[in-house]
C-alpha cells in the first residue's frame, strides 16, 4: 500500500501541463494523488500560485497583469472576446486552464455599465440585479452579521451572472459629507467602516468571488480626484484612513486591494511605495494583489511601487498608457522593472484566485434567487433606516389611520439610487424613464420599490393618496386635514461629482424646491413626516416645523416595504447614524470643497486640518454642535444600560447589561467610547459597539473586547501603535454625544507592531 501510494505520488508529481513536464509543488498533499497537484484544492494557494507563476512564459505573465476594459463604446471600442460586458476583463490562459477574470462593480450589487455609445446597459435586462440600500444604510445597521449576509447576497448574484471578481468593499472614510461617493461607503469611523466593509468583503468571497477593498487611500473627495494630492501626517493617516483599511483587511482578507486615483503625500496611490509596499505588503503582511483604479496608473514602473495589475488599461490612455503591456515589457527588458517583480505580481494574482476558489469552483451562470435577494435588501434597509425625530411619538403610524397623504420624490413609482460605476440596474427595470443624458455618472435610476403602495398595504381601511409635489400649494391643499402627511425628499449623489452644498437640491423630476415643499405642507398639517432619500447628510431648515424625520438613504430593491414597515412599526426604527449630520457647511473642516485653480490642474487638500479627528471627533474638538451626532438614532422602545465592568491589564474588555425598558420589542446599538486617556486630552473614539435586539422587558449581557490599536497612538519612532500604562476613561453611550455610564480602568503599556 505504502508502495502504491509513493508510486502514485511520484506519478502525480510528473504530470504534464500543456506538454511540459514539471515537478509537483512541494506542499502538495497526499489527498491530491489522484489530481494534478497544482489543481488540487487542498494544496495551499501559496504553493499553487508559486508553482503556476514559475511555469508561465513572460508573455503569459504580461497577460495576467494587464486588465482590459470589459465594456463597449459603440462604435469605437469593441468588447473583448470572452468578456461578459462589465468594468473589467483579464483573459484566461487556456494552456494552464486559468480562467479569465470577469470583474464587475460594485458593493451595492452587480452593476451593468452603460454602453456610452448607445446609452443601453451592456447586458440589458440580463444584467439586472438586486440593489442593496446604499453603504451608509448598511453601516447604520451597526451589524457585522448583516454586512456579511449582504456581501454574500451580492457575491452570489455576481457568480450567477458569471463574474468571479467583484469591485466591492468601497470604504473611504467620510471626511466630507458632500463627497459624491459617500453613498457607496461606510461612514466616518475607522472601526465601524472597517468592520462593516470587512464583513461585506468576507460575504462576497464566501461565494467564491474575489472582492476588492477600495479606494486605497484617502480618496476623500471626487473633485479633481485624478489630480488631487491628499496631504496628511503619518500619525493621523495610520490612526484614521489606514486603520480602517487595516481593520477591514484583518476581517475580510480581500483578494485584491484597489489603489485610488489621487496622490497621497505627493505620490500617486497606484505607484506609492509607502502605501503599497511599506504599509500594505510589509507592515500588514498583505498577500493578495493590488489592482489599479480605472485610469489611475502613470508609469510601467508603478509595478516597483507595488502595483500588481493595471485595470481597464485603455482608461490609462490619458496618462500615456496602457502601461502593463508593451511599456512593461520594455521596462523588463531594460531592467527598470525586475523580472522577479513580474513573477511576484502574477503569483499574487493567482494566489487570490486559488484562495477565493474561482479556479476550483468557477461561477455557473443561472437565474438569480430574486425573492430571497430582495428580502435581504429589504432587511438591510429596515435595519439601516434612522429615525431622527419623533415628536410626541407620532411614529409608528396607526394602521387605523383614515387618510394619509404621500407627497413627492416619485414615491408612487420607486426609490432613488446613487450614480456612477456602482449603479445597479434593478430587477424589474428602472421605475422611471431614465435621463435623456447618459453621460457618466448618469443615468439617474429609481429602483422599482414604491413606498406608496407599501404604505397603502399597511392601512386597515383608510385611504392613501399621492401628490407629486411639483406644486407646494397643491401639496399643502391635499395634506390639509389628513391624519399624516409623509413628504419624501431626495438628494441625488454620484461618482465623480461632489455636492456644492448639503441643502436639498431641486427635485430632479418636478423641479420643485424641496425645502419649500416641506415647509408648505408642515404649515398646514401638524403631523408632517419627512422621509429623506439621500447619499448622506442633508440640511433641514424645516426641522422644527415637522414632527417626524426618517433618514432612508438610498433604499434599494426592497426600499418601499422597508420604509413602510418602519413607518408603521412592524420593524423597530433600528439604524444609528454612521456619520455626523452637520448643522451647516461652516462646521466642516473645509467649509468649501477644495478644488484646483482650473480644471485638470493639480492641487493639494490639507487633511491635517482635522487629521485623526475625523467626524464626531472634529465636532468635539471644536465644541460645535451638529444637527445630529454620529451614532444617533431613535427607537420605538427604550433601553437602559447597567453594570458596566471594565477589565484591567493589557486588554480592555467591557461587560454590561442592556435592558429593553419599553413596551415593545426593539433593537439598540450601545456604543463604547474612549473619553480620556493618559497624555494630552483627546476627543472621544469609538472602541466597540453591539447590536442588541430584545423583547419588552428582556435583558442581554454584552461583552465587548476592545482592539488595542484603538487605545493606542501611532508612533513613527516605534513604527507601531504604542500605549503608555495608565488610567483610561470610557463612556457607554447611545451616540458620540450622549454618554450614559462612565467608567475607568487601569491598563498596562502595550507596544504593537504596525
Ligand atoms: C471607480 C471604481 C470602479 C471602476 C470600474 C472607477 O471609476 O472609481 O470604484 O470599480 O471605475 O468601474
Amino acid at each position: 500500500m505504502a508502495d502504491l501510494r509513493s508510486r502514485l505520488l511520484q506519478h502525480a508529481s510528473t504530470l504534464a501541463i500543456g506538454g511540459i513536464f514539471v515537478l509537483a509543488p512541494p506542499g502538495a498533499r497526499a489527498a491530491c494523488v489522484f489530481y494534478q497537484p497544482w489543481n488540487c484544492p487542498s494544496t495551499s494557494p501559496d504553493v499553487r500560485a508559486t508553482y503556476f507563476a514559475g511555469q508561465m512564459t513572460t508573455a503569459e505573465k504580461l497577460l495576467v497583469v494587464d486588465g482590459k476594459l470589459g465594456l463597449a463604446f459603440t462604435p469605437y471600442l469593441k468588447k473583448p472576446d470572452g468578456a461578459l460586458g462589465s468594468g473589467g476583463f483579464v483573459p484566461g490562459i487556456a494552456r494552464l486552464n486559468l480562467p479569465a477574470l470577469q470583474e464587475t462593480d460594485a458593493g451595492l450589487g452587480v452593476a451593468d455599465p452603460v454602453d456610452l455609445g448607445t446609452g443601453i446597459p451592456m447586458r440589458g435586462s440580463a444584467g439586472y440585479a438586486t440593489a442593496l440600500p446604499s453603504g451608509p444604510a448598511l453601516a447604520a445597521s451597526f451589524d457585522p452579521a448583516m454586512a456579511f449576509t449582504a456581501g454574500a447576497m451580492i457575491g452570489d448574484e455576481a457568480s450567477r451572472q458569471g463574474f468571479n471578481v467583484m469591485l466591492a468593499g468601497a470604504m473611504n472614510l467620510t471626511r466630507d459629507p458632500r463627497g459624491g461617493r459617500t453613498f457607496e461607503y461606510a461612514g466616518e469611523d475607522p472601526l465601524l467602516a472597517g468592520t462593516i466593509s470587512g464583513q461585506l468583503i468576507r460575504g462576497v468571497q464566501s461565494r467564491h468571488v474575489i472582492s476588492t477593498m477600495k479606494h486605497y487611500a484617502v480618496n476623500a473627495q471626487e473633485t479633481g480626484r485624478t489630480v488631487v494630492n491628499a496631504s496628511m501626517a503619518s500619525q493621523a493617516l495610520r490612526e484614521s484612513d489606514l486603520l480602517s483599511f487595516e481593520i477591514a483587511l484583518n476581517i475580510g482578507a480581500p483578494g485584491s486591494v484597489m489603489c485610488s486615483y489621487n496622490k497621497v503625500n505627493g505620490a500617486y496611490a497606484c505607484g506609492s511605495d509607502y502605501l503599497l509596499n511599506q504599509v500594505l505588503k510589509q507592515d500588514w503582511h498583505y498577500q493578495g494583489y493590488v489592482m489599479s483604479d480605472w485610469g489611475a496608473v502613470h508609469a510601467a514602473t508603478d509595478a516597483n511601487g507595488g502595483l500588481d495589475q493595471e485595470s481597464g488599461d485603455l482608461a490609462d490612455a490619458a496618462n500615456g498608457g496602457p502601461f502593463f503591456t508593451t511599456q512593461l515589457s520594455a521596462a523588463l527588458a531594460a531592467g527598470t522593472v525586475p523580472a522577479a517583480r513580474l513573477t511576484d505580481m502574477v503569483r499574487r494574482i493567482l494566489r487570490s484566485e486559488f484562495t477565493a476558489g474561482i479556479v476550483d469552483t468557477p461561477p455557473i451562470i443561472r437565474p438569480l434567487d430574486a425573492v430571497h435577494d430582495i428580502q435581504v435588501a429589504q432587511t438591510v434597509e429596515a435595519a439601516g433606516i434612522v429615525l431622527l425625530k419623533n415628536d410626541r411619538n407620532l411614529l409608528p403610524l396607526s394602521k387605523a389611520a383614515r387618510r394619509i397623504v404621500v407627497i413627492g420624490s416619485n414615491a408612487n413609482n420607486g426609490v432613488l439610487s446613487g450614480g456612477g460605476s456602482s449603479q445597479v440596474w434593478p430587477l424589474g427595470g428602472p421605475a422611471q424613464p431614465i435621463d435623456p443624458s447618459h453621460a457618466f455618472p448618469h443615468p439617474r435610476i429609481w429602483d422599482p420599490s414604491a413606498p406608496l403602495s407599501a404604505i397603502g398595504g399597511k392601512l386597515a381601511g383608510g385611504s392613501v393618496s399621492f401628490v407629486s409635489g411639483a406644486s407646494p400649494s397643491a401639496a399643502a391643499a391635499a395634506a390639509q386635514g389628513a391624519d399624516a402627511a409623509i413628504v419624501f425628499v431626495n438628494q441625488w449623489a454620484a461618482e465623480g461629482i461632489d455636492m456644492a452644498s448639503l441643502a436639498l437640491p431641486l427635485d430632479p423630476i418636478s423641479g420643485v424646491n424641496q425645502d419649500q415643499l416641506v415647509s408648505a405642507v408642515a404649515a398646514v398639517n401638524p403631523n408632517t413626516i419627512v422621509v429623506i432619500e439621500s447619499g448622506g447628510p442633508v440640511l433641514m431648515p424645516w426641522l422644527a416645523a415637522v414632527r417626524g424625520v426618517v433618514e432612508a438613504w438610498y433604499p434599494g430593491s426592497g426600499g418601499g416595504p422597508a420604509i413602510a414597515s418602519v413607518l408603521f412599526g412592524d420593524s423597530d426604527a433600528q439604524g444609528r447614524l454612521p456619520m455626523t449630520f452637520p448643522a451647516n457647511e461652516a462646521q466642516l473642516p473645509r467649509p468649501v470643497v477644495d478644488h484646483g485653480s482650473s480644471a485638470g490642474a493639480a492641487f493639494t487638500v490639507n487633511y491635517d486640518i482635522e487629521g485623526t479627528d475625523i467626524g464626531y471627533r472634529w465636532y468635539f474638538a471644536r465644541k460645535s454642535v451638529p444637527l445630529f451626532p454620529f451614532g444617533f438614532g431613535l427607537s420605538y422602545t427604550h433601553f437602559a444600560y447597567a453594570n458596566l465592568k471594565l477589565s484591567s491589564g493589557a486588554n480592555l474588555t467591557a461587560d454590561f447589561d442592556v435592558t429593553n425598558t419599553g413596551s415593545r420589542a426593539g433593537s439598540d446599538v450601545p456604543q463604547l467610547y474612549l473619553s480620556a486617556n493618559p497624555g494630552p486630552a483627546q476627543p472621544p473614539r469609538l472602541l466597540g459597539f453591539a447590536r442588541v435586539s430584545l423583547n419588552a422587558g428582556a435583558t442581554q449581557h454584552v461583552t465587548l473586547a476592545v482592539d488595542n490599536r484603538l487605545l493606542s497612538r501611532w508612533s513613527d519612532t516605534a513604527h507601531g501603535f504604542v500605549r503608555p500604562a495608565g488610567s483610561f476613561s470610557v463612556m457607554l453611550s447611545t451616540s458620540a454625544a450622549t454618554p450614559v455610564i462612565a467608567g475607568s480602568t487601569t491598563l498596562s503599556a502595550v507596544s504593537l507592531g504596525p
